[in-house]
Formats: structure tokens, C-alpha cells, sequence
């Protein structure tokens, strides 16, 4: 009893200080139409960093709200590179969460930021990863009529494509030359075009430790909504929707989701509600676990954590009961 009663004593500040040091960042990148001054994605960013204990950012681009809108893609990559290059507490490592358009930008961080930090695991709520086939609603206002007006000039020429960020991502089946000719961002993210594949995309993206990929059932934003799990269209046909490994992307592996798949890495998640209405407890479910710590030294201590500190823990997450979504977007991506 005493010798147990004395090791517990040694052991819990030292297994505190481990799980402590080995907590890595997280950052959160917003969807179109948001900006992380907003209620919904702050509140989102503080519930994680309170149920993970880890450090987390929600990482803004420009002017918000309306450069998700107006700024092309790649360049608000270009942005998020080089801000995660100056953050110093993301040096060893970080997790990213991206929400719908979000996730594109934080795919090209993890792919071609060059000297960036490693990016470890990757959650995705309702990623537009094979792209979509309808721009998201916008809404009523002044920033709304510009982009409507957009909308309706030719989506792949170069003026749209330089100034209206969805445009990078929008993918007509059944108009795939235009598509892989003249949209300027997703053909290259997703190495779709035949002889501009670069395989250091590949390993970067299948060195991930894991890939969750939140798809929402009654998503009405992503068409279809199995993009998040970067299921698609056929080429060429609006029907039927392809499960992500009968796409060609996954079947000839040209970014690695195949090669993370088969290493048990991607995790395919289907929640209730619509478009980002992620609730409380599907994200202790889904995004939490994968941010409280450095998988490798979670392993070494799981048994004694488990434990010695298991009735701490489970009164803790006891506490926090309770469904509402959080996130309170409906049209945005
Ligand atoms: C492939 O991508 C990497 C990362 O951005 C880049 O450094 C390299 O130059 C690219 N290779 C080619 C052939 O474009």
C-alpha cells in the first residue's frame, strides 16, 4: 500500500509534465463568409482548447469575412504558410481543423508550404475536398450582389478566377476540360492534372498521423455532400455520387488519401445535421481526441494514465454534458 501510495506520488507530477509538453497546437482555419472575430468559430476554437487543454488559433486571412469571399485561394494559402512559418509554439508540431473552405487552405499548407511546420493530424468538418458543383449561398447585402454577380460571368475565366475564392473549387462534371484547363486551384491541390503531378504533394499529405473527415448527412451546402469525404461525381455526369474509393483520385492514389487509407489513418465520420452544425458531443467525439496529445507518448503512458488519473478524467468530461451545435452558419462553406 505504502510503496504504491508513494510511487503514485512520484509518478503523477511526472506524468502531468509528459502529457503537458507533449500537448501540440492546434489551429482552426474558417469557412467562406466567416472570420474568426465571429461568435461561432471563437466559441469553437475556445471549446476545443478547453476539452483538449491544448493551445489553440484561430488564424485569420486579410480582411475577413470578405477577402474568404474575393481572394483567390492559393494566395490565402500563400497567407496561412507564412503565418504558421512565424508561430513559434507550432515548431514541433500542430493540428489543423478546418471548416468547409478552410480545409482547402490548410491542404495546401500541408502540401506545398514549403518549410512550414509538420502538421500532424487533420480534422475536417465538411471539407469541399473533391470540390462542389454549386457556389454556397451567399446571402442578402452588398458583398452578395458582387459575388452574385460573378457567379454569373463564366465561372473559369480569369477574372472570376481571381476574384472570387469559391471559383478555385467548383467542378462541373459534366464540364471537365474547363475545369482542369482553367480552374486554378483544385486541379493542382488534388494533382489532377495528368502531367503536373508532384509526388512531394503525396508525401506530405499521406505523412499525416490521421485524417478525419466529418461529413454532415444533411449537408445542403456541398454538392454533393460526400465531398467531405472526397467522394464525387463521375466525370462527365451529374450521377451517381462515387464513394471516395471508387474516385479516381483515391484508386490511382494521386495525393495519398489511398495510401493513408489502407494505413488505417483516415478515419470516415458521418454526423446528424446540416452544413457545419457540428454538436457538443460529436466534437468530444471526433476532433477532441485527436488533439490532446502527441500520439507516440500517449501510447508509452496510456496504461498508467488510464490508471491512475481514469476517475479524474471521467468526472471532468462528465461535467460538460450537453448537444446544442455550436457553430452557427448555415450558408456558409
Ligand atoms: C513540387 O512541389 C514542391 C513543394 O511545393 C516544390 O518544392 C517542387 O518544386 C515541386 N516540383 C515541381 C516539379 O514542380
Amino acid at each position: 500500500m505504502r510503496r504504491t501510495a508513494a510511487a503514485a506520488l512520484v509518478f503523477i507530477p511526472l506524468l502531468a509534465a509528459a502529457v503537458q509538453t507533449s500537448s501540440l497546437p492546434f489551429i482552426v482555419l474558417h469557412g467562406i463568409g466567416d472570420q474568426c472575430a465571429n461568435h461561432g468559430v471563437a466559441k469553437f476554437t475556445k471549446l476545443l482548447a478547453d476539452w483538449s487543454g491544448s493551445d489553440g488559433h484561430c488564424l485569420e486571412i486579410g480582411r475577413g469575412t470578405l477577402d474568404s469571399w474575393v481572394m483567390p485561394l492559393q494566395q490565402q494559402a500563400d497567407i496561412i504558410c507564412n503565418k504558421v512559418k512565424e508561430m513559434k509554439q507550432l515548431r514541433d508540431g500542430y493540428n489543423i481543423v478546418g471548416l468547409s473552405q478552410g480545409n482547402l487552405i490548410g491542404r495546401a499548407v500541408v502540401e506545398y508550404c514549403d518549410d512550414g511546420p509538420p502538421v500532424k493530424n487533420f480534422i475536417s468538418l465538411g471539407g469541399p475536398h473533391a470540390g462542389t458543383a454549386s457556389v454556397p449561398l451567399c446571402g442578402s447585402g452588398i458583398l452578395c450582389i458582387l459575388v452574385d454577380a460573378l457567379i454569373k460571368l463564366e465561372i473559369y475565366s480569369d477574372y472570376v478566377q481571381e476574384h472570387l475564392a469559391p471559383s478555385g473549387y467548383l467542378k462541373i462534371p459534366t464540364d471537365m476540360a474547363d475545369y482542369l484547363k482553367s480552374c486554378r486551384f483544385l486541379p493542382k491541390l488534388n494533382n489532377e492534372i495528368p502531367d503536373k503531378r508532384n509526388d512531394t504533394y503525396k508525401e506530405r499529405f499521406s505523412s499525416l498521423e490521421n485524417l478525419v473527415l466529418i461529413m454532415f448527412q444533411d449537408d445542403a451546402v456541398l454538392i454533393p455532400r460526400e465531398t467531405a469525404w472526397f467522394g464525387y461525381y463521375p466525370d462527365g455526369a451529374f450521377d451517381p455520387v462515387l464513394p471516395p474509393q471508387k474516385t479516381k483520385l483515391y484508386e490511382e492514389d494521386w495525393i495519398g488519401l489511398k495510401t493513408l487509407d489502407e494505413a488505417g489513418r483516415v478515419k470516415f465520420v458521418s454526423v446528424a445535421g446540416g452544413h457545419l452544425s457540428i454538436s457538443k458531443g460529436d466534437m468530444k467525439k471526433y476532433i477532441v481526441p485527436y488533439l490532446t496529445s502527441k500520439a507516440s507518448v500517449k501510447t508509452l503512458l496510456r496504461w498508467s494514465l488510464s490508471d491512475l488519473l481514469g476517475a479524474t478524467w471521467h468526472a471532468a468530461l462528465g461535467l460538460m454534458e450537453g448537444d446544442g451545435a455550436v457553430l452557427d452558419s448555415p450558408s456558409s462553406s
